[in-house]
């Protein structure tokens, strides 16, 4: 089995945590576009999807999905019980650093709108401590070289992912060396730095469900 084989594996175990009538959440990256076309074949089990990025956006509407509006699907009060996404590191307490693919802002936002985040990933992701996957920072262009001085301050290296803009308009700093012991204190720590938009560590809301894909199968992990 090669890696995408194990990304489409936990992609379609996603599938079954789904509660049909009701809205997903989808996230975005490599892993996800296995999720959004399991969703093509399969529109008895939900009602529609909310996006978190362009990119997701684009496949889901090419695959035939209805992408609704969070602030439609939130004003109209319509059911959100499952937000699905990938992460880039997740340790045994279902942290995560997410926000490789640049799409961390909008990921966080759609996932605080759902009531579980089901993530969705391959064994090669699972770590005893987050950090080595340098941490994705989106920050208002001008606050570009106060926020990298803090990071520099924690010890960590900061980097401005060259030719990159999300989909908000930032730019991203991607943070190397930081050995995170406490995510939920450094999410909240970061949170706080003016300028910064947001920062791609999900701990304060952790995942609700990890389906993990091995040689083996699928683990389901809560
Ligand atoms: C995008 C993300 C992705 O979930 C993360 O980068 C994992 O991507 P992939 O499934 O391609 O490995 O956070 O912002």
């Amino acid at each position: 089995m090669n890696q995408d084989d194990l990304k489409r594996a936990a992609a379609r175990a996603a599938l079954a945590e789904l509660v049909p009538g009701t809205l997903v959440g989808v996230g975005t990256g490599s892993t996800v576009n296995f999720f959004i076309d399991a969703l093509g074949e399969t529109p008895e089990r939900y009602a529609g999807a909310v996006s978190s990025s362009e990119r997701s956006t684009e496949r889901l509407r090419a695959a035939g999905i209805t992408v609704f509006d969070l602030n439609h699907a939130v004003q109209g009060g319509l059911p959100r019980p499952v937000y699905v996404d990938g992460a880039d590191e997740i340790d045994p307490g279902r942290h995560m650093i997410k926000g490789g693919g640049g799409a961390l802002t909008r990921e966080k936002i759609v996932a605080s709108a759902f009531e579980r985040f089901v993530c969705i990933v391959d064994a090669s992701k699972q770590v005893a401590t987050l950090g080595a996957f340098a941490l994705p920072i989106e920050v208002i262009p001008m606050a570009r070289e106060l926020v990298a001085s803090r990071a520099r301050a924690l010890g960590g290296e900061p980097v401005l992912r060259a030719g990159f803009i999300t989909d908000n308009g930032n730019q991203i700093l991607d943070v190397r060396g930081l050995r995170i012991a406490d995510p939920v204190a450094l999410e909240t720590q970061i949170d706080h730095w003016p300028g910064v938009v947001s920062v791609g560590l999900f701990a304060l809301q952790p995942a609700a469900v990890v389906l993990v894909a091995t040689a083996l199968g699928v683990q389901r992990l809560a």
